[in-house]
């Protein structure tokens, strides 16, 4: 069987198809379900058990080189047939092979989302210019509460309801408005304040808000999500530790800590030889933040969260200097 697999191997390589009649010969021969694919999973149930596993392995591989190739063959044959329609090459189109790296924010962005959604979270976005009850008052930051002074913030001159968001914890807001519980997202974008640029402060960063509310949610839900998605992010050794802490949309609040992966807590320049590193905030959704929202706070609980995707990328590649992300200097992002 091993052999014939080699064989049908070889054969998927070697295949060419110049029309669609040809094309059509190797989706029966390769791909449908009278193929030869049929044949061989028949035999493999008759092999003996302990051959399985290294023929599966094989079978498989052979199946995925079967599709692979068949898309590639319609495209052959896409590829030929608008030529010889338009009678030239178009040279504008991109080429197979790109010389383009993904940023490496993108990549961190990527990597949370996916640890979430095996999770559960699905993906929430929210608009960058915001009002003022939804990145703050709804949050339960009343008028003129200095806990407003937090985050210092882009307000547009001619009109002072509008600004720039200063997180994304508006989105938990322009979610729970409009919808009935459970909610469970997590909601990643760009937020802004007015900072001075430095190599630890910049005036537009991202982040990523997590929200979790349906009946009889709890903290130890919230230690649980987070501590599974730090294991996932930076190992499995990672220990998570909750801090006490003040948001005025959390009650109770936390920063969350990891155990500093660098050093394994033995104590280095990164972690400033305590041990741990800061990755963002976290805390039970306040039962103020419910209501603002049309949500009975008896009836539902929540959790929250919110993390810089920077600081994240930063600890994880050590990168010293938040100003490389923005600079689009090639020698950084060749890198990744
Ligand atoms: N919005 C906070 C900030 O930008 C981060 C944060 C903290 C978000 C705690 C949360 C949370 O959802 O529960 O500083």
């Amino acid at each position: 069987m091993i052999e014939k697999i080699q064989q049908y191997l070889e054969e998927i390589e070697n295949t060419t198809a110049k029309s669609k009649d040809e094309l059509e010969q190797f989706r029966l021969r390769f791909i449908s379900r009278k193929g030869v694919m049929s044949e061989l999973f028949d035999s493999f149930k008759t092999i003996p058990n302990e051959q399985k596993k290294e023929l599966g392995a094989k079978l498989n591989v052979l199946k995925q080189k079967a599709e692979a190739q068949f898309q590639s063959l319609i495209e052959q044959i896409n590829d030929s047939n608008s030529k010889e329609e338009s009678g030239s090459i178009d040279v504008t189109l991109p080429s197979f092979k790109s010389d383009g790296t993904i940023h490496p924010l993108t990549k961190t962005r990527n990597r949370i989302i996916q640890i979430f959604e095996r999770q559960g979270f699905s993906v929430a976005e929210g608009p960058e210019i915001e009002d003022d009850f939804h990145n703050f008052t709804a949050l339960n930051f009343p008028e003129n509460h200095p806990a407003r002074e937090m985050q210092d913030t882009y307000f547009i001159t001619k009109n002072p309801d509008t600004l720039l968001r200063t997180h994304t914890s508006n989105v938990q807001i322009r979610l729970m408005e409009h919808g009935t519980p459970p909610f469970r997202s997590i909601m990643p974008g760009r937020v802004y304040r007015n900072e001075a640029i430095s190599a630890r402060a910049h005036c537009f960063f991202n982040q990523v808000e997590g929200l979790y509310v349906d009946k009889a949610v709890s903290f130890k839900d919230l230690k649980q999500t987070l501590y599974h998605f730090s294991k996932e992010m930076f190992g499995k050794d990672t220990q998570i530790r909750f801090r006490p802490s003040y948001f005025p949309f959390t009650e109770p609040s936390a920063e969350i800590d990891i155990s500093c992966f660098i050093c394994k807590g033995d104590g280095c320049k990164i972690c400033k030889h305590t041990g741990w590193v800061e990755i963002g905030g976290s805390g039970m959704v306040d039962p103020n933040v419910l209501e603002a929202c049309g949500i009975d706070s008896k009836e539902y609980s929540g959790f929250a969260f919110g993390m810089g995707i920077e600081r994240i990328t930063m600890l994880k590649y050590r990168i010293g200097d938040l100003r490389l992300f923005s600079e689009n200097d090639l020698r950084f992002l060749k890198q990744f």
